[in-house]
């Protein structure tokens, strides 16, 4: 099946700029794009970067906005941050060599398993596996694996299987022509099957499985949280904050935490406010359920001891945007 793989990737391999050599520079930078990017939106990506930066040298001494401005309009922009640091910890920590083992590849920022694998195969020819959805599919089928291949174990047991079929072949060519065998014939929907080099290795296609497998159930974890909730008040003020990041950024909220006792939060709030609390009342226990999370709030009256610059009058709460979740315990006030 390897060597069927492999010549299929000769003859038919997708001609891409960054196929066109193994410097690990140059495979890092494709590779890196096209994490999150599509082939087709990476290529002129690639020649311009390519272009201003034509080696690590160059790259590790431009500055992160240099770098920015050859990423513009390719999105997640955090991976051109991750260049710019890896630029710099090869130039000092590499003698300005890309390193040559998967475990040092791997260490670098912004590069993850598959990443690590695919640079070492293409640009070394090591036997390390670039486990992707591609090949968790494509080995899926082949091998009937009924399993659910969104599951770590599944994925182990795929990646197992992978290193195995490296073994005394070109992992380059084998990977790369896993990957064009899923993007162009073992593809999620409709695979060409009457088209592909290992159809005769293939236990779906021999079962009539092809459209079947991959079982692919993501697993989205609920979370339920519980938090203290406070209902803080100035005379006749509240206390609110503006999010800073997260599940509800920019919107206004009442100011939690996840502990287990009023008397712990006060602690909690002294500690980031520097304000004195007094506990009133406890008022009542609200669920607001979001697509990923239940939060489970006990909510308690507390008085300030003193003014501050987050309170806000019933009638200014009303200009302001605040989460649903806020606003079912701010109702329990009218
Ligand atoms: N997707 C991720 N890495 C790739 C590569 N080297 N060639 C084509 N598609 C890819």
């Amino acid at each position: 099946m390897q060597k069927k793989l492999i010549d299929w990737y000769f003859l038919n391999k997708r001609d891409f700029p960054w196929r066109k050599n193994e410097n690990p520079y140059a495979i890092w930078i494709s590779e890196i794009m096209l994490q999150q990017t599509t082939t087709e939106a990476v290529i002129p990506y690639y020649n311009r970067f390519m272009k201003r930066f034509p080696t690590i040298q160059s790259l590790s001494s431009a500055s992160l906005e240099d770098i920015y401005k050859m990423w513009e309009g390719l999105g997640y922009y955090r991976r051109a941050k991750h260049i710019h640091e890896t630029a710099n910890v090869i130039a000092t920590k590499y003698n300005g060599l890309f390193p040559t083992s998967y475990k040092d590849v791997l260490a670098l920022k912004g590069i993850g398993p598959y990443t690590a694998g695919a640079i070492c195969s293409i640009a070394y020819h090591l036997e390390t596996p670039a486990i992707d959805g591609n090949v968790l599919r494509i080995i899926s089928r082949v091998y009937h694996i009924q399993d659910n291949i969104a599951l770590s174990q599944t994925q182990k047991q795929i990646t197992n299987i992978v290193q195995d079929l490296l073994k005394g072949y070109d992992a380059s060519s084998f990977n790369q022509g896993l990957m064009d065998l899923g993007a162009t014939i073992c593809r999620p929907l409709n695979p060409k099957c009457e088209q592909c080099p290992i159809q005769s290795h293939c236990q779906a296609y021999a079962t009539n499985q092809q459209k079947i497998l991959p079982i692919n159930i993501k697993n989205i974890k609920h979370k339920e949280l519980n938090y203290i909730t406070g209902l803080i008040t100035y005379k006749d003020q509240y206390m609110l904050i503006q999010n800073k990041q997260g599940l509800l950024e920019n919107l206004y909220g009442l100011i939690q935490y996840e502990c287990e006792s009023p008397y712990s939060f006060i602690e909690e709030f002294e500690k980031e406010y520097g304000y004195t609390l007094t506990i009133d009342s406890y008022i009542k226990d609200i669920k607001h359920i979001f697509t990923h999370r239940t939060w489970h709030m006990h909510v308690y009256h507390f008085v300030l001891d003193n003014p501050n610059k987050y309170l806000y009058t019933f009638d200014e709460l009303s200009q302001l945007p605040i989460s649903t979740a806020h606003l079912k315990v701010l109702k329990t006030r009218i």
